[in-house]
């Protein structure tokens, strides 16, 4: 081997533990987007359920919940995934044909959105007591299943297509610039923006899906998307660790979920 070849051939490992420690990265953020999102799609499923028979307390808690997807999840996260999918279409257009869909889901699921949050702040209290609460809260309802529906596709399929075709200079780029954090992961700044959903997220279970002596199956589904929430967290986790250890980078540079980034 040339003097040459054998620096190229030394520099490859090192490239690759780069890349796959930006890609990281920023997989973990997008995560961290998911499972604070999930949370407050709990909530708002919560509080839809109980809007037309307590329109004045639910009716504060879900205009602070939209208002967190629209200022984060919509403009922050999609944002965020839009730029990932971009990338992906500049090196693998065939998986990112799969990944427009998703696209366009973000265009329409901030559309819808902005209508819902618009609606329940114009609609007397009087009417969200009757038809016009009751078609509010399916809506709602549907908001939240077809984003839990878009985020499993983006997790289940996207997320790892986009770490396998990306590249380092790729990862770099992704992370050039401000990189906001869910405002959800710091409860002190989520209560000043949130208060009221911050309250309500902030108390044990039973209190946000009501009484548990007989589960409808609303609570049961509530209480299987929790433990769901909480095996994705761990799964998450422990395959962040055991990617950061694989590659011989976990003792020297920054642990994962703790990048600052
Ligand atoms: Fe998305
Ligand atoms: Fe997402």
């Amino acid at each position: 081997m040339t003097g040459r070849a054998a620096r190229k051939s030394a520099r490859k490992p090192a490239t690759r533990a780069h890349r796959d420690e930006a890609a990281a990265r920023y997989m973990q953020l997008l995560r961290e987007d998911h499972a604070g999102l999930s949370r407050v799609l709990r909530e708002i499923d919560a509080q839809q359920s109980v809007l037309q028979s307590a329109p004045g307390a639910a009716r504060p808690v879900l205009a602070e919940a939209m208002r967190y997807l629209l200022v984060y999840q919509h403009s922050i996260h999609h944002a965020r995934e839009d730029q990932l999918f971009a990338r992906v279409r500049a090196r693998e257009p065939r998986l990112y044909h799969n990944m427009h869909r998703l696209v366009r889901e973000h265009r329409v699921g901030q559309e819808v959105a902005e209508r819902l949050a618009g609606e329940l702040s114009r609609t007397p209290l009087t009417q969200l007591r009757g038809k016009a609460g009751q078609r509010l809260a399916q809506q709602l309802h549907q908001y939240v299943q077809k984003t839990r529906d878009h985020m499993r596709r983006e997790e289940a399929v996207f997320y790892t297509g986009s770490e396998r075709v990306l590249r380092a200079s790729d990862w770099k780029a992704l992370l050039t610039g401000p990189m906001p954090r869910d405002p959800a992961r710091d409860p002190q700044r989520f209560a000043a923006r949130y208060p009221r959903l911050a309250e309500r997220m902030s108390r044990p279970q039973r209190d946000v899906t009501g009484p548990s002596d007989a589960l409808s199956g609303t609570d049961l589904r509530a209480r299987a998307e929790q433990v769901a929430e909480r095996c994705a967290a761990l799964l998450h986790r422990a395959l962040d660790v055991a990617g950061w250890f694989a590659r011989g980078v976990g003792g020297r540079s920054r642990t994962p979920g703790n990048d600052g980034g």
